[in-house]
C-alpha cells in the first residue's frame, strides 16, 4: 500500500477530479492519506483563475520539495510530486522548469492518463513526464468503473469547458470547449454514488446549464430533462446544479424548478457587473435587465428560490458609474449568498491587453463596499429563516462535540445536536439562530427516505 496526499485548489469540478484521480490510483495501490510527510505520491490540483491562485502553487511547490528531499535523506523514499488541474493545463512545462522537481504535469482532459503516466515514470528512467494534450478520446469513458466513498452530498460532472470565452477568464483556454456526458453514463454513475449512500447530488459543469447530451431516447436533450430523469431515481434525495450562465436558462430548466421537488430553491447564477458597458466589455453577451428578467422567471417558478451570484469588481474601464450600477443590481435582486473578486489579469485572455486598468487601489473600496453589500443581505437573509422548518441534509460532524453539520435547502450551513448515526440522513429542523454563514436548529424528527 502506498500513501497518496492529494491538495485541491479551485472549483467543485477540481474536488471532482480530485476524487476522480483517487478512483484511478487505487488499482495501483495509492490510498489517500492526509499526513503530508508519509506521502509517496502527493498531488496538488490547481486552479488558474486568479493571479493570487496560481502563483500559491509555485509557493506551495517550495514546500513540496523540501518535504521530498527529507524523504530521500532521511529514509532513502521516493515521492513522486503531481501538478494536476488548470495551472498544469495553462503552464505545462513552465512548471517543470520552475520546479525540476515535479514528476509529472497532467492536465484536466488527460488525468485519466494518470496511472499510465506513473508506470512510465517508472520504467523509462524520465525526469518528469508532461500530458496536456486536448485528447481524442473521451477522459469518462477511461476512468475507473469503481467509484471511492463519497460523502451524503457529492459531486457529478456533467459538463465541462466552455465556449463563452469571458474576455477576462481562463476557463475556455485551460478546460477547452464544452462537452456533455451523455444522459446514460450520467445516470448511471448517480446511481452508484446513491448505492454507496449518496443522497444529494451537485450536477457540475463550468456551464452546466449549457449541458445537452443524448438522451436515453437518443434525442438530445437539455439540463432541465436530465434533471427530471434522475429525480425519478429512488433514494436521491435533492439535486443541484453549478455554475450556470444567464443564457443558457432555458424554458424546461425553469420549469424544473417549479415541478421537481427534489430540485433544491437555490441557485448560482453570476452576472459579474450590474452595467451594461461593463457586461457588453466582458463579452457576457445579455444586459444587466435580461438577468433581472430571468431571475423574475425563476421566482415565478419558484417563489421561495434563493439566489447566489459572482462579481468581478475592476474589470478595465469600470466607472464609479458602472460600479454604482452594480451596487443596484444587487440591490434588486438581493442575494441569499455571493461571491466577488477583484478583477485580476490574466495572461492570454482580451481584457489582459486594454489599457485602461482600474487601480489596487479603487478596485480594494469598491470590493469592500460590495461585500458590505452583498453580507448585509446574506444576514438578512438567513434572518428570515429564525423560527423556519427545514428539512436537512446531515453531511457531517461539527467541531464541537455532539453536534452536526447539515445544509438548509437554501445551502445555508446549519448545527445542531444530534447522534453521529443521523450522519447522512434527512432530518427536520427548526432553526433557532441565524448568523452571517450559518445557523443553529434544534432537530424536530427524522425522515424516511423517499
Ligand atoms: N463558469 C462560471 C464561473 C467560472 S470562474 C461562470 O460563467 O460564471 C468563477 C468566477 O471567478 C467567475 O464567475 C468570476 O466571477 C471569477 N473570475 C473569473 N475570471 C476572473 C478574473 N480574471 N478576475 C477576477 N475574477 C475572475
Ligand atoms: Fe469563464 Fe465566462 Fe465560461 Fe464562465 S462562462 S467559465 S466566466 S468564459
Ligand atoms: Fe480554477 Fe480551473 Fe476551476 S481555473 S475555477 S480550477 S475550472
Amino acid at each position: 500500500m502506498k500513501n497518496l496526499f492529494v491538495k485541491t485548489y479551485g472549483c467543485q469540478m477540481n474536488v471532482y477530479d480530485s476524487d476522480r484521480m483517487k478512483d484511478s490510483l487505487a488499482p495501483l495501490g495509492y490510498q489517500e492519506n492526509p499526513d503530508l510527510q508519509d506521502a509517496d505520491m502527493i498531488v496538488i490540483n490547481t486552479c488558474h483563475i486568479r493571479e493570487k491562485a496560481s502563483e500559491k502553487v509555485f509557493s506551495e511547490l517550495g514546500r513540496l520539495r523540501k518535504v521530498k528531499q527529507r524523504a530521500a535523506e532521511e529514509q532513502n523514499r521516493e515521492v513522486k510530486i503531481v501538478v494536476a488541474g488548470c495551472v498544469a493545463q495553462a503552464e505545462g512545462e513552465e512548471i517543470t522548469k520552475r520546479a525540476p522537481w515535479v514528476d509529472i504535469v497532467v492536465g484536466p482532459q488527460t488525468y485519466h492518463r494518470l496511472p499510465d503516466l506513473v508506470a512510465k515514470l517508472d520504467s523509462v528512467q524520465r525526469t518528469h513526464l508532461i500530458d496536456t494534450e486536448f485528447p481524442p478520446e473521451v477522459k469518462f469513458d477511461f476512468l475507473p468503473e469503481q467509484l471511492g466513498k463519497r460523502g451524503p452530498a457529492a459531486f457529478l460532472s456533467v459538463q465541462e469547458g466552455c465556449d463563452k470565452f469571458c474576455s477576462f477568464c481562463v476557463v475556455p483556454y485551460t478546460r477547452g470547449a464544452e462537452f456533455s456526458r451523455s444522459a446514460e453514463t450520467v445516470i448511471e454513475e448517480a446511481k452508484k454514488l446513491i448505492s454507496n449512500g449518496t443522497r444529494e447530488l451537485t450536477l457540475l459543469g463550468q456551464n452546466v446549464n449549457a449541458w445537452h447530451g443524448i438522451g436515453r431516447d437518443s434525442r438530445e436533450w437539455g439540463l432541465g430533462r436530465l434533471i427530471y430523469a434522475l429525480a425519478e431515481l429512488p433514494n436521491l434525495e435533492r439535486i443541484r446544479y453549478t455554475t450556470s450562465h444567464p443564457l443558457d436558462m432555458d424554458d424546461e430548466l425553469i420549469r424544473a424548478h417549479a415541478e421537481v421537488d427534489k430540485l433544491m430553491p437555490y441557485l448560482h447564477l453570476p452576472v459579474q457587473s450590474g452595467s451594461d458597458n461593463i457586461l457588453q466589455a466582458m463579452n457576457r453577451r445579455h444586459t444587466a435587465s435580461q438577468y433581472l428578467t430571468i431571475i423574475d422567471r425563476l421566482r415565478s417558478a419558484r417563489e421561495d428560490i434563493a439566489m447566489s451570484g459572482d462579481f468581478i469588481v475592476g474589470f478595465p474601464g469600470e466607472t464609479d458609474k458602472d460600479f454604482a450600477e452594480t451596487l443596484s443590481l444587487i440591490d434588486k435582486v438581493g442575494y441569499a449568498s455571493a461571491y466577488s473578486f477583484k478583477y485580476s489579469t490574466r495572461p492570454g485572455t482580451p481584457a489582459a491587453g486594454k489599457i485602461e486598468q482600474v487601480s489596487e487601489e479603487i478596485k480594494s473600496e469598491r470590493l469592500t463596499s460590495l461585500q458590505q453589500l452583498l453580507d448585509s443581505q446574506q444576514f438578512a437573509f438567513n434572518k428570515t429563516c429564525e423560527n423556519a422548518v427545514f428539512d436537512v441534509l446531515v453531511e457531517q460532524k461539527a467541531g464541537r462535540e455532539g453536534q452536526l453539520n447539515a445544509r438548509t435547502p437554501y445551502m445555508q450551513s446549519v448545527y445542531f445536536e444530534g447522534p453521529d448515526s443521523l450522519i447522512g440522513k434527512i432530518v427536520q429542523v427548526k432553526v433557532s439562530d441565524a448568523r452571517q454563514n450559518s445557523l443553529s436548529a434544534d432537530i424536530i424528527h427524522e425522515k424516511e427516505a423517499k
